[in-house]
């Protein structure tokens, strides 16, 4: 089977009111990317690099200027399939109160179902599995206005649920929320990516919630210039803060002591196994001072 789930190839963005003699640069330069089925991807990338536009193109909310977009083999420049790609690659934007569409939880679920033609029966059921997998099931007649803004984001991702998406793109989607907001989010998208293999790319400002991710794919002035496993990304400090972004605490942590003479990993995958190697390496440290003193 073919598991790929999105291809860019060559793909180049300009925007129209960019204005060609202006000297304003593409907003994408020809990117080329794999994303398979069922990954989970992180995109990071300083204020204006490109990653919204990116988003964009995932969905053919954008077409590419230059280049190709195919999702599941199906090119987005196809407006037969428009319909088929935004049900298959959902997107939920930061603001939660931009997406609400109706009054209640049960009806703002059930819109993109009912606009799909789907019959009532059926949208009953997907409506109850989408609100169920957000952990919302009791909240089905609540009025949206009373949720808080991670819930109201779960009602966000429960309505794509209720297309039967592949994918689900994240622009930015837990930078309005509070710790426990951002927390409730996180683990629920964790969740439909382990339990029912739904690709999730979120895009993140927020460097420790990029280390949670599989797979972390930097964009700077238009284009992908890493992509790799977080600790594969972060352990090159100076190329990270060379763009403009931080690394995570541990790792700049570490990357300051080493600057003192300590010999830390900058590639820690947990703050736990970062504090036993903190306490080896100060135990090592002491054994040699003890050693330096006899
Ligand atoms: N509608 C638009 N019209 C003209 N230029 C735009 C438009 N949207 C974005 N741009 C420009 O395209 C470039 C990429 O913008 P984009 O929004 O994709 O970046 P971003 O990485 O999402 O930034 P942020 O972190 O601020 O959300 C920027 O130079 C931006 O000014
Ligand atoms: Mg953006």
């Amino acid at each position: 089977m073919d598991k790929k789930n999105i291809e860019l190839k060559n793909v180049h963005y300009f925007y129209n009111n960019m204005g060609k003699g202006s000297n304003k640069e593409e907003a994408l330069k020809g990117v080329d990317l794999k994303i398979e089925q069922g990954e989970f991807i992180a995109i990071i990338g300083r204020n204006g690099s490109g990653k919204s536009t990116l988003a964009k193109l995932f969905n053919a909310l954008l077409k590419p200027t230059e280049g190709n977009v195919h999702i599941a083999n199906i090119n987005t420049r196809d407006n037969n399939m428009v319909w088929e790609i935004r049900s298959s690659v959902g997107m939920v934007f930061q603001n939660p109160e931009n997406q609400i569409v109706a009054t209640t939880v049960e009806e703002d679920v059930a819109f993109g179902p009912e606009n799909l033609g789907i019959p009532p029966g059926e949208i009953r059921e997907r409506v109850d599995a989408a609100l169920s997998a957000v952990k919302l099931s009791e909240y089905v007649n609540q009025q949206i206005g009373f949720l808080s803004g991670g819930q109201k984001q779960r009602v966000a991702i429960a309505g794509i649920l209720a297309m039967k998406p592949k994918c689900i793109v994240m622009d930015e989607a837990t930078s309005m929320l509070d710790p426990e907001g951002r927390r409730e989010v996180m683990e629920i998208v964790k969740e439909l990516n382990k339990d029912h293999n739904i690709t999730i790319i979120h895009i993140s400002h927020h460097m420790e919630e990029a280390c949670l991710f599989d797979r972390v794919i930097v964009v700077d002035r238009g284009a992908v210039i890493m992509d790799g496993k977080p600790s594969e990304i972060f352990s090159q400090v100076d190329l990270i803060k060379g763009i403009g972004l931080d690394v995570p605490q541990v790792t700049e942590l570490f990357y300051e002591l080493n600057k003192n003479g300590y010999n830390l990993p900058l590639d820690m995958g947990s703050t736990e196994e970062a504090a036993h190697k903190l306490i080896e390496e100060i135990i090592n440290k002491c054994g040699r001072l003890d050693g330096n003193n006899n």
